[in-house]
């Protein structure tokens, strides 16, 4: 049990690191907090710092979780789905509630995809699928974001027939936590204000 709750605690802090920002200081962009939509992901990296933090940031915020889920699943013993599971969702914890910004972190869908790659990565690209195909239907990278979190019930129920149904329903919440972090785009999606995905930086020509 310490073993399991020293993991969790390690992946709460470790993907609580907020790569997004701390590359944007490092680069002398504006902090990511208080331009565009005011996140620290990789979405708002690529708008207000530009394509290189961008995918700085993906990586480094895919690279924490996958990091995380990878050295739980070599400790645990196999079949450890519940104490993976919730290896899973303090890594997203960590990133969303992060512990070094007042607990004010990200939306948790570069570190979720991370901790899929981790877990199973067939898995991992069945989502980055989903996400690609909404994100080119509706040229808003929210809705990818949305869709590809509300899919985990469904996707771990087809992939991972064989995972006991409580570790099933902690994945399904982690989905459940990334679309309740993405209220604020649910909204203006609703009222038609969600900006288009754009690789022209927030105030460039
Ligand atoms: O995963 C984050 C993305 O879906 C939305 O980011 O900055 O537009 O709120 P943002």
């Amino acid at each position: 049990l310490a073993i399991v709750a020293g993991l969790i605690l390690g992946s709460y802090l470790i993907c609580g690191i907020p790569f997004g920002l701390i590359l944007a200081r490092l680069t002398g962009n504006a902090d990511l907090r208080r331009v565009g939509s005011g996140n620290i992901g990789t979405t708002n990296a690529l708008r207000v710092a530009g394509p290189a933090v961008a995918l700085g940031t993906l990586l480094l915020d895919a690279l924490k979780g996958t990091f995380c889920i990878l050295v739980a699943s070599h400790v645990l013993a196999h079949g450890a789905d519940l104490a993976l599971a919730f290896v899973g969702l303090a890594c997203l914890l960590g990133h969303i509630f992060t512990p070094y910004l007042r607990f004010h972190g990200g939306k948790g869908i570069a570190t979720g995809v991370g901790v899929l790659f981790g877990l199973y990565w067939p898995l991992a690209l069945i989502h980055l699928g989903i996400f690609f195909v909404l994100v080119l239907i509706s040229h808003r990278v929210s809705v990818g974001s949305i869709a590809t979190a509300a899919a985990i019930p469904i996707t771990f129920y087809i992939f991972l027939p064989s995972m006991p149904a409580t570790a099933l329903i902690i994945w399904s919440c982690m989905g459940l936590l990334v679309v309740w972090a993405h209220r604020a785009n649910i909204s203006r999606l609703l009222s038609g204000d969600e900006p288009a995905l754009s690789f022209k930086r927030r105030g460039s020509a």
